[in-house]
């Protein structure tokens, strides 16, 4: 079975679709573990499901090297074969992307190359865009850089704010992130290497 790890910070809703989807025997991928940067909510998931999880907490970006090793020897525990980030809002150190992409891949709640980074909602608000997106992408060494797999459009609606906008991203990337993980497990897509 192609197994996959999910990383997250947050919530955990594109986690959820994806360990709900993963129920279906016909799907051809399972998460094996989820791991987080803090005590997320999102790790409630993991436990109704019967996933493992594990923490590295985050101290800061001038220990960001021992977090990335941390977390790549706790990964390296299950051997995934695909790592998901889903909402994990650290930048991972360059050693830990160049030992797991292109099996590395990332949601994002734009349309990229338009707002890459950490505030692609607010920034797609901000700059009064009347469309944006989702995507999901390899992550390679760059901020949201790396080749995309799958993205959508999503209209900007008179009375958006981050908040209600966020919310209508967030169903079309879970659609992606399974559509992709399916893809990827059935090797319909291939990975190509980027580092
Ligand atoms: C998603 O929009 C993801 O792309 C972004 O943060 C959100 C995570 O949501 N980086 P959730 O934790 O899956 O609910």
């Amino acid at each position: 079975m192609f197994t996959v790890a999910v990383l997250i910070s947050g919530t955990g809703s594109n986690l959820r679709a994806l360990l709900e989807a993963a129920t279906d025997p016909e799907f051809p991928a399972r998460v094996v573990v989820v791991g987080a940067d803090r005590e997320a909510d999102g790790l409630l998931h993991a436990e109704r499901f019967g996933i493992p999880s594990f923490v590295v907490p985050w101290r800061g970006a001038a220990e960001r090297a021992e977090w990335g090793e941390e977390l790549h020897r706790q990964l390296q525990v299950w051997q995934p074969d695909l790592v998901v980030l889903s909402g994990l809002m650290r930048l991972l150190p360059p050693d830990v992307v160049a030992a797991w992409s292109p099996r590395l891949i990332n949601t994002h709640p734009a349309y990229l190359p338009e707002f890459p980074g950490a505030h692609a909602v607010r920034d797609a608000i901000a700059a009064g865009a009347t469309r944006t997106g989702a995507s999901v992408i390899v992550v390679d060494d760059g901020v949201d850089t790396g080749p995309i797999l799958a993205q959508e459009r999503i209209a900007v609606v008179a009375g958006d704010d981050e908040h209600l906008l966020h919310e209508r991203i967030k169903p079309v990337e879970r659609r992606l992130l399974i559509d992709v993980v399916r893809r990827i497990a059935t090797g319909e897509l291939q990975l190509a290497p980027t580092v």
